[in-house]
């Protein structure tokens, strides 16, 4: 799996989780690029089996600088077909009305664009603030994984730790999903003529299915002859005559 790691950090504190924890981590499942918020270009949103992104807020609700400059640029990227995970730093007893703003921000327009944001976690007793900042999705659960290097570094590892494990489990999981899906998409039961999943689209009249999600080594279906085609590392392999698979 190819991941890419993007953050930024105003006075070091995500540099030195990143440092410390995600690079290690994040290196013992998969093949790890990372890169500040600021050395960014187009080229860095292509092909990648996960974008990791880490932002730290700051300022009642703020965007961490790098992240503020970049934003404008962010909310243009076609997020379709891309899979995400949001880390962020923030302080739950100085700006618990804001804690942690940025994962949420951040993970909106992924979704808003059309990606599929993994990692959420629950707001479970550990954390100590009553409020209901930008990064919670519902009362109990954050759009991704929120540190407090301020008031709660000794749960820093360890948060880290099973955050990328369910992350890996979670991408895992729905790997298979799709799989099954593209191997039998007639079982998928949604109850529409039209199924999706995953950034996959079944039209059950049509017979064919969009593929957005480039996945090595999964199947899909060619729209004219309903035959099976492999599909690997984005260029289609057509077992049958080679002359017409559909790119969508
Ligand atoms: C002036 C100031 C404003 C802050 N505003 C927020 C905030 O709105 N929400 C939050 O969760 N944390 C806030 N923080 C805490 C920072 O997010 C936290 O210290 C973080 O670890 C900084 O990360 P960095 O060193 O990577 O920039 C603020 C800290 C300061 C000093």
């Amino acid at each position: 799996m190819n991941i890419k790691l993007i953050y930024g950090s105003d006075t070091g504190k995500t540099e030195y989780v990143v440092d410390q924890y995600f690079i290690p981590g994040l290196e013992e499942i998969g093949d790890l690029e990372y890169k500040n918020v600021n050395d960014l270009t187009e080229e860095d949103w292509g092909e990648s089996d996960l974008f990791v992104l880490g932002i730290p807020t700051w300022y009642d609700g703020e965007l961490q600088s790098d992240w503020e400059d970049y934003f404008e640029t962010f909310k243009e990227i076609d997020f379709s077909g891309k899979s995400v995970a949001v880390f962020g730093l923030g302080d739950q007893i100085g700006y618990d009305e804001w804690f942690c703003d940025g994962v949420g921000i951040l993970a909106e327009v992924v979704l808003e664009n059309g990606g599929h944001v993994f990692g959420y976690t629950k707001k479970d007793e550990s954390y100590d603030f009553d409020t209901t900042p930008k990064s919670l999705v519902n009362e109990d659960t954050f759009y991704g994984l929120c540190l407090d290097e301020d008031t709660q570094d000794e749960l820093t590892k360890d948060r880290v730790s099973k955050w990328i494990d369910s992350v890996k489990k979670e991408i895992d999981s729905l790997d298979n999903e799709v799989e099954a899906f593209l191997n039998a998409p007639e079982n998928n039961t949604l109850g529409s003529k039209i199924d999706t999943l995953a950034g996959l689209t079944y039209d059950k009249d049509n017979d064919f299915m969009k593929f957005q999600k480039k996945q090595n080594d999964f199947q899909w279906i060619d729209e004219e002859q309903s035959e099976y085609d492999s599909f690997s590392n984005g260029e289609t392999n057509n077992e049958s005559d080679g002359e017409d698979s559909n790119e969508y």
